[in-house]
């Protein structure tokens, strides 16, 4: 058969620009208006993506009160897990991915809950591990620092493992429902964990049946070695930040050594790179609209979005027009910053020229349908993606025109499929359902 590209929508309610809620077409409580939401969740649904994502964040980071007071997100962001049952009871067949903290969380809480919305949603749970970013966030979960880099991933293994166990509690045929006896399971086929470990002591077993999918699909975005690891590991769904097409091609190269390295296939996991995408049937048009959508970001957010990403330092003082200042390494994400930094000396840019260029990097394409399925097709045959994280920047307009122009032209070339052939998030992706690691283990080791 041939490869099938996969397309996964990463949601953010006014628009992936953080000046998108002010664009006409959106209404500003985007947001937290459910019913908008599920209307863009059942038009990609309707186009066959493959899943819808939804990012998070635990704080209100710490930017200036003048860029706090002009981003949406800050008070707008409805906790993914509960948007994403609510859209369990309003689609039928496009995936579910959610980001939930390893840092943040204990394995039993989340295990049930990504459990319970596989079971909602008959099989179409995914979700992104991630480990959290910044300080903001450790002062909500009763620490003043984030927890170290290092420690961050040592834990996310950890959780993972703990997680898979947990899912594993109760075998695929544990259930017999027998009236007559009055039996509804097996003695035998549920098992309790036990796990003793270096940050966590899980009795189990878990209070709910095994998964539809056996587990919900994992999502990693690793970027530092650590991440990279742990996404080597576990990840299914790699999300890969490289914004050139040759660190992409190197880090899905990496990735898939790091997985064989771990006792697993390649083709157990697709990488997914970044796309925000705005499309019209000229040049011209699709020009005048990323235009005007970037015209509505306030340059004082533009700044703050780099300060956020060099882990929260302040600009203010700097000059705009000078080279961009090395800072110290935060315990945010190493990585982010190490692209930032190197991004600037290579290109030899100023404060403000990198800003401009971070509206418009290589993960924006602004085009023709044509240009646009180009760039997809010349990242997908060089190696560099099984699928694309496509985000919108103002909605409704530009999902509605990628759904419309771009989802054509993809199957025109055969890239991308008519319709689902498959029920649940593992079968649209092509990945197999994992067999429960207590298969055959019996009553004796419970
Ligand atoms: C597409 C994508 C989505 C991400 N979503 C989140 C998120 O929702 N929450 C979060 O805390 N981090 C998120 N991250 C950050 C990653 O989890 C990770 O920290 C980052 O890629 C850097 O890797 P590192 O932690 O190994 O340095 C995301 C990254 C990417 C590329």
């Amino acid at each position: 058969m041939t490869r099938q590209l996969h397309l996964n929508a990463i949601y953010s309610a006014a628009g992936g620009s953080l000046g998108g809620w002010r664009h006409s077409d959106a209404p500003a409580t985007a947001g937290v208006d459910f019913p908008f939401i599920a209307a863009q969740a059942r038009k990609l649904e309707g186009a066959a993506f493959d899943a819808i994502f939804i990012a998070d964040l635990l704080a209100v980071p710490d930017s200036h009160p003048d860029v706090i007071e002009r981003v949406a997100t800050v008070n707008d962001s409805l906790e993914p897990l509960t948007v994403l049952s609510a859209l369990a009871a309003v689609t039928t067949r496009i995936g579910l991915v959610g980001t939930a903290s390893s840092t943040y969380n204990q394995p039993y809480t989340l295990a049930r809950a990504f459990a319970s919305l596989d079971h909602l949603s008959r099989g179409r749970a995914g979700w992104n591990v991630v480990t959290s970013l910044i300080d903001a966030e450790a002062r909500n979960y009763g620490a003043a620092a984030h927890l170290a880099h290092g420690d961050r991933y040592r834990r996310a293994d950890e959780f993972l493992e703990v997680v898979y166990g947990l899912w594993d509690s109760f075998d695929d045929d544990a259930f017999r429902w027998d009236v007559g006896s009055g039996r509804a399971f097996r003695e035998d086929a549920i098992h309790r964990l036990g796990h003793a470990g270096e940050f966590f002591r899980v009795a189990g077993p878990l209070n709910i049946a095994r998964p539809v999918q056996g587990r919900p699909v994992i999502a990693q975005a690793g970027a530092s070695p650590a991440g990279r690891d742990v996404a080597g590991r576990h990840g299914e769904l790699i999300f890969s930040g490289a914004a050139r097409l040759e660190d992409a091609v190197e880090y899905a190269d990496d990735l898939r050594r790091r997985a064989e390295d771990a006792g697993r296939d390649r083709s157990d996991i697709l990488l997914f790179p970044g796309l925000s995408v705005v499309v019209a049937p000229t040049r011209a048009e699709a020009e005048d609209q990323f235009s005007r959508i970037t015209d509505l970001l306030h340059p004082r957010v533009a700044f703050g979005d780099l300060e956020y990403w060099l882990g929260g330092v302040d600009l203010t003082g700097y000059d705009y027009d000078g080279p961009l200042p090395q800072f110290p390494q935060s315990n945010q994400s190493h990585s982010t910053q190490e692209r930032i930094y190197e991004t600037a000396r290579r290109e030899q840019l100023t404060i403000r020229q990198f800003v401009e260029r971070r509206l418009r990097t290589e993960h924006t394409v602004v085009g023709t349908p044509a240009e646009v399925a180009d760039h997809i097709q010349e990242w997908f045959e060089a190696g560099a993606a099984d699928g694309f994280n496509v985000s919108f920047p103002a909605l409704p307009g530009t999902l509605d025109a990628f759904v419309d122009l771009v989802v054509p032209e993809l199957r025109r070339r055969g890239l991308f499929r008519e319709h689902y052939t498959g029920a649940t998030l593992r079968e649209h992706l092509g990945l197999a359902r994992p067999v429960s690691r207590r298969l055959g283990v019996g009553a004796a080791t419970r």
